[in-house]
């Protein structure tokens, strides 16, 4: 293929805008792959995916496509849509030119709309708008292209009105995706540049890292380097993807596809990583932002003696998504386990389900904690409000954008729902980080008999942390089997107790055996019942079962 005749593109999209009913649907037009066949989301292949219908993991499928007596070769990578996954959108953004802007006629444009538009916007991309849905009996396709109008600049006259569903207008996109994005800019004669665009592991193969060659060629036997680690690898498979795996004898600058080189972890591979040929060194690709985990989470094994399985499995998960980021971390009531950073909750619970279906792991997880950083002085005295409103913009009569400056705390555990719910569906968000700012926080301890439990201390927002103390007494009570002895529970902020809740003892009746009125013997057992009682409250001795602190410190 000479490089006139390739392009690399991706759809982006708000979630559930049908990007990839619109990708299914190119893929039959090009012949990729087979029309009769049960086409449902043909890129979305993991099982998570396809159970919740969310695109997780961006793929890659290479089409070929005749039009006006030529025939190109047009790299469709896909992206996910969630909030969450917005590093994997500018990622896949990185190997293309061009974008289809997915729009929903009915809904129109909604936060991760905007998003995604600025994600490519900034990387400099042609925008290609494209209203899906206009089956629907609600579809207003022109109030959606006014809206795309004032928000994006884009004149009406440049959208594309389809409905993937049906297929009605699709060969217009392919044929937009010809005409109004450029090939990409690459020189074949120069020495191989490719960028590592993604990555994945199989259990075979090892690493098999998706690449964009901007210069040169690479095939079979090649000794390559990756600027990052310098270490050299032999390459012994290159394809490209259709969008299973089809080895190919060469790829050449333009192309998109898969190279595999006996890299055996994630560290050889690193997304935004250039690879060169040995002794034929190059100035490497602009990398991107490396992923800011947002969202914290401890994880230990069910059983302590799967340690190791999961501990493997965990590596190879993170091999497949770098954007976790893991720390070996211990709980004296959970064993040894890992400190996880995802990019949001529902990476967290995607993460979480991956290990379980395709690592059959069982595992504990925290309830999930957001950074802070701490500054030990009177700045905190300074009041800091827990939103605060930086401005609002009219989409149309009907839709308003507003944007919030947000403590991350707040919006990680149920906002997305609470917002979903509130609005019956109506509003979309979307976040991106804003930096670390002062707020009046505090830590939180839980005290059994007086003894702080030290993996239920909690960084809390001073205004929540009666409700928060208080709820943690409570999951606590009702997880705490009933002692000898009573335990007090406790919430205290330094020395200021907030919350309390008491497991009552059981009280053994130790006079049972006692017949008659043997009035000293009688006191001596109450004595040693009461001393033994003491004796136990004052070493804090309290039987804490397993299961009592993942009841209070599990997620739901
Ligand atoms: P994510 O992968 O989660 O980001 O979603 P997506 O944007 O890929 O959306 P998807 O293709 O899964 O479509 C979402 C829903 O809209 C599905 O139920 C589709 O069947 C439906 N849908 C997609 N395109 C059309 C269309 O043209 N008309 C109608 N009526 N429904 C459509």
């Amino acid at each position: 293929f000479s490089v006139e005749n390739i392009r690399n593109f991706s759809i982006i999209a708000h979630v559930d805008h049908g990007k990839s009913t619109l990708a299914d649907r190119l893929l039959e037009l090009t012949g990729t792959i087979d029309k009769t066949k049960n086409n449902k989301q043909v890129l979305d292949k993991l099982q998570v995916e396809r159970e919740r219908g969310i695109t997780v993991k961006a793929q890659t499928a290479s089409l070929f496509y005749n039009w006006e007596g030529k025939q190109y070769l047009l790299n469709l990578i896909d992206t996910p849509g969630h909030v969450d996954f917005s590093y994997e959108v500018s990622r896949s953004l990185s190997a293309c030119q061009g974008v289809l802007l997915v729009v929903d006629a009915n809904e129109g444009i909604q936060a991760q709309t905007v998003a995604n538009f600025f994600l490519a916007f900034e990387a400099q991309l042609s925008v290609i708008p494209v209203i899906n849905k206009i089956d629907l009996k609600n579809a207003d396709p022109e109030r959606v292209e006014k809206q795309i109008e004032k928000v994006f600049d884009i004149p009406s006259d440049e959208c594309i009105k389809i409905s993937a569903k049906l297929g009605t207008n699709v060969e217009r996109v392919l044929q937009a995706v010809i005409e109004r994005i450029p090939p990409p800019k690459v020189h074949r004669k120069n020495p191989l540049r490719a960028l590592v665009f993604d990555s994945t592991f199989d259990q075979y193969r090892g690493v098999i890292a998706n690449v964009a060659l901007f210069d040169g060629v690479v095939s079979k036997g090649d000794k390559i380097v990756s600027a990052h680690t310098k270490k050299i690898h032999e390459v012994n498979e290159v394809g490209v993807l259709n969008p299973n795996e089809q080895p190919a004898h060469k790829l050449y600058a333009g192309q998109v596809g898969y190279l595999i080189a006996g890299m055996k972890d994630v560290t050889e591979a690193q997304i935004g990583d250039t690879l060169y040929l040995h002794k034929q060194p190059v100035e490497p690709l602009p990398g991107f932002k490396s992923a800011k985990p947002m969202v914290f989470a401890g994880m230990y094994p069910i059983d302590q003696s799967e340690y190791n399985n999961l501990k493997s499995a965990i590596e190879k998960l993170t091999i497949n998504d770098s954007s976790v980021t893991v720390h070996r971390d211990s709980s004296l009531a959970l064993g040894a386990g890992w400190r996880l950073g995802f990019l949001g909750l529902l990476h967290m619970e995607v993460f979480n389900q991956r290990l379980e279906q395709e690592y059959n792991a069982s595992v504990i997880l925290t309830t999930p904690t957001v950074p802070y950083k701490a500054v030990l002085s009177s700045a905190k005295l300074i009041k800091a409000r827990r939103a605060v409103q930086k401005n609002m913009i009219f989409i149309d009569q009907n839709r308003v954008m507003l944007k919030y400056l947000f403590p991350l705390n707040e919006i990680v555990v149920d906002f997305y729902d609470s917002l979903k719910s509130l609005s019956s569906g109506y509003a979309s968000f979307d976040y991106e980080d804003a930096g670390y700012q002062t707020a009046e926080l505090v830590k939180m301890d839980i005290l059994l008999n007086g003894n702080i439990v030290e993996e239920l201390i909690t960084i809390v927002h001073k205004d929540k942390a009666h409700s928060v103390g208080k709820a943690i007494c409570e999951r606590l009570k009702d997880s705490l089997p009933r002692q000898l002895f009573e335990i007090a529970i406790q919430a205290a902020i330094g020395s200021k107790i907030i919350a309390r809740e008491t497991v009552k003892a059981y009280r053994k009746n130790v006079l049972a055996k006692c017949y008659g009125g043997d009035i000293t013997r009688k006191m001596k057992l109450l004595k040693r019942q009461a001393e033994g009682k003491k004796k136990l409250r004052k070493v804090g001795n309290i039987e804490v079962p397993r299961d009592a602190f993942i009841k209070v410190l599990k997620t739901q």
